[in-house]
């Protein structure tokens, strides 16, 4: 039985004013939510504005990135033990939007595909062990392009992003490990993946996770879909049985939209 994980990624969005309220308003709504795990997933600014607000509720808070070193010259970064200083008991990684196509190169910047900080499968699999050194549950985004997708390679690409994440890490470890599959086609265009596709995939990527760290593990890990969940199609995503959450951004802004998403993960298993 694996606990439905509702996450807002509210990348970069919230001053600490507009944080407060949001983060206000989610916990007085379902600050005392059981049966699912909440996550708040503010940019880094507000990460202790956040945490001052859901203090003594259920709700979890997240961060948007790591860096694998705990400290030094790294100019603009954010370490491990830095994130644990605010409070957070989880981290998104390789978010689509991180990965890297600006500046590649055969690759020209393509604001289109919103993939631009440079991460690759390879610097992925470096955050990986420093999140999970420090304690934080990494919650891990694959996902193909359109391109991928209208070539017939998303099982291909998704399994590959999964496989090179995990790359040297003990199934023990694994254990610990939240995957989301986020195609990016689906990330803030208002197009959602079919809840029957976005299983199929979801359900390929546990396929890989057996293969990589043995069927037990497989099954008690959570994974997320991410890419244009809100409350209209958020039942059909989570009455899906590979589907274990969602990982959102748009509709995770509004109080309203997220306790919703919040009700509907919390009622679906
Ligand atoms: P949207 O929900 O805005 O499509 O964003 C999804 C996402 O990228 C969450 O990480």
């Amino acid at each position: 039985m694996r606990t439905p994980i509702m996450a807002g990624n509210w990348k970069m969005n919230c001053d600490n004013d507009e944080a407060w309220e949001l983060a206000a308003a989610i916990a007085d709504e379902k600050g005392d939510v059981e049966g699912c795990e909440v996550v708040l997933c503010p940019p880094a600014t507000a990460l202790t504005t956040v945490l001052a607000a859901i203090e003594d509720t259920n709700i979890g808070l997240g961060a948007q990135n790591i860096f694998w070193e705990e400290s030094g010259a790294y100019t603009g970064e954010l370490s491990g033990p830095m994130l644990l200083s605010c409070g957070c008991q989880y981290v998104i990684i390789g978010h689509s939007e991180r990965r890297g196509r600006f500046g590649s190169a055969d690759e020209d910047f393509t604001p289109e595909l919103q993939q631009v900080f440079g991460d690759t499968d390879a610097s992925v699999n470096r955050k990986l062990p420093a999140a999970l050194s420090h304690g934080l549950l990494p919650i891990v985004c694959v996902g193909e392009l359109l391109s991928e997708r209208q070539e017939g390679q998303t099982d291909e690409v998704v399994s590959g992003q999964v496989t090179a994440a995990l790359t040297g890490l003990e199934a023990s470890e694994v254990d610990w490990v939240i995957l989301a599959y986020e195609p990016v086609w689906a990330i803030g265009t208002g197009e959602v993946c079919e809840a029957e596709e976005a299983n199929r995939v979801i359900g390929v990527i546990r396929a890989t996770l057996a293969e990589v760290v043995g069927g037990e593990v497989a099954e008690r890990v959570r994974i997320l879909y991410g890419g244009s969940v809100n409350p209209a199609n958020v039942e059909g995503l989570m009455e899906q049985s590979e589907i274990d959450g969602g990982l959102v951004g748009g509709a995770s802004l509004q109080a309203e939209s997220f306790c919703e998403l919040i009700a509907a993960a919390a009622a679906s298993k």
